[in-house]
């Protein structure tokens, strides 16, 4: 095996796209197994990095390769790994003081990754896990949604969207989505029970006494969500403010907390007024997680969406069309030294 390989890095923050450059292949810890990259997606969170907007809740090193998700091959593995061996097709969210997916290579930790259900394609595998995961995390584990509850789900065409619409229905929930006309049939088919086209309309004089909000958007959108929520209800947001709770929860300093108490002063002030409860989640790689997706995928339950599929080299036209905000469900990048599907 060659010991270096190509992978999409920064050298700082605020660099217009990452540069593609030669790197020794990762060592795998005891309890990291080694995955020959084959597709990887890309998240806003990755443009967010590469700005620097994250750094308030994350701290990284540079040069610093970016990616959160992938499906691959696991090639070696460490010491300590019991239930993956090389050959196996797998596909994970890594940890977000690991990143570095949009690579030949990755070590990655055997509790963040499953296998890919036999259905899927490697570049299939590659859109669902981070998108899938912080969907099921807001639908499933933060709302806790039950059979006949009302949810707006905010862009339901994007990543995200295309996925919670499915994870929602298969749930139980009335789902009403927002997006721009042109996705109105794609939204139907997976699942969406009433559409509403943001650029026309708004959505707070069409829905009243939802029990939830899961906030794509942020801003404005954010906390106009608020008054169509019944009291009692919530609003999650993935994209908003985080408030005081996630702070504490997240183990923030006292000085980082008392900024985000600050900043998220109107949305505390809404919370209050209305009686909804607001969350701000921020996602967390989990691989039994991913496997209980994986098992939605393999029952017809649970369909990745992808928009377009580029070559490792044209990561650049990627970050540029994922910075436009059009994309219809994922993005993915093919690496071009891994095997065949
Ligand atoms: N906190 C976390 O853990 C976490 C995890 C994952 C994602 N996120 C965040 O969640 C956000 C969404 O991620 P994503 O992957 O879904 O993004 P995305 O795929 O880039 O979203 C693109 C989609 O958004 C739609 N859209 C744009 N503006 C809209 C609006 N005002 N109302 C309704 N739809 C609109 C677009 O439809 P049209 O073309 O029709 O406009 C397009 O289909 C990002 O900010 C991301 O960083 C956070």
């Amino acid at each position: 095996m060659n010991q270096v390989m190509k992978a999409a890095m920064i050298s700082a923050y605020k660099q217009t796209s990452p540069e593609i450059l030669e790197v020794p292949i990762p060592e795998p810890q005891a309890t990291d197994v080694l995955v020959q990259v084959a597709a990887a997606s890309i998240n806003p969170i990755d443009l967010k990095t590469m700005e620097g907007g994250l750094k308030m809740l994350l701290r990284y090193d540079f040069p610093l390769i970016l990616g959160s998700d992938f499906a691959g091959t696991v090639v070696t593995v460490g010491a300590a790994v019991k239930d993956f061996k090389p050959g196996d097709r797998v596909f994970g969210r890594v940890q977000k003081n690991r990143i570095g997916t949009f690579a030949e290579y990755l070590a990655v930790t055997q509790g963040d990754i499953a296998l890919i259900p036999a259905p899927l394609s490697f570049t299939e595998a590659a859109a669902l896990p981070l998108v899938g995961l912080t969907s099921y995390q807001a639908l499933k584990e933060v709302m806790q949604i039950k059979p006949g509850d009302k949810v707006l789900i905010q862009a339901g065409s994007g990543g995200i969207g295309t996925v919670a619409i499915q994870i929602a229905k298969e749930l139980g929930a009335f789902v009403a989505t927002t997006t721009s006309s042109r996705n109105f049939e794609l939204v139907k088919q997976l699942g969406a029970d009433l559409v509403i086209d943001y650029r026309q309309q708004d959505f707070t004089e069409i829905l009243s006494d939802y029990d939830y909000v899961f906030d794509t958007q942020g801003g404005t959108i954010l906390e106009k969500a608020f008054t169509i929520v019944k009291p009692g209800g919530q609003v999650v947001s993935i994209t908003g403010l985080p408030n005081t709770r996630f702070a504490k929860t997240y183990g923030l300093p006292r000085w980082k907390a008392l900024a985000i108490r600050l900043a998220s002063h109107r949305l505390n002030r809404l919370e209050k007024k209305t009686g909804v409860r607001y969350e701000f989640l921020f996602m967390r790689p989990d691989g039994r997680q991913l496997a209980q997706l994986a098992e939605m995928v393999t029952a017809g339950k649970l369909q990745p969406v992808i928009d377009r599929t580029l070559p490792f080299s044209e990561i650049k036209e990627a970050f540029a069309y994922s910075a436009s905000g059009r994309a219809r469900g994922k993005i993915i990048l093919q690496m071009k030294a891994a095997p065949s599907e």
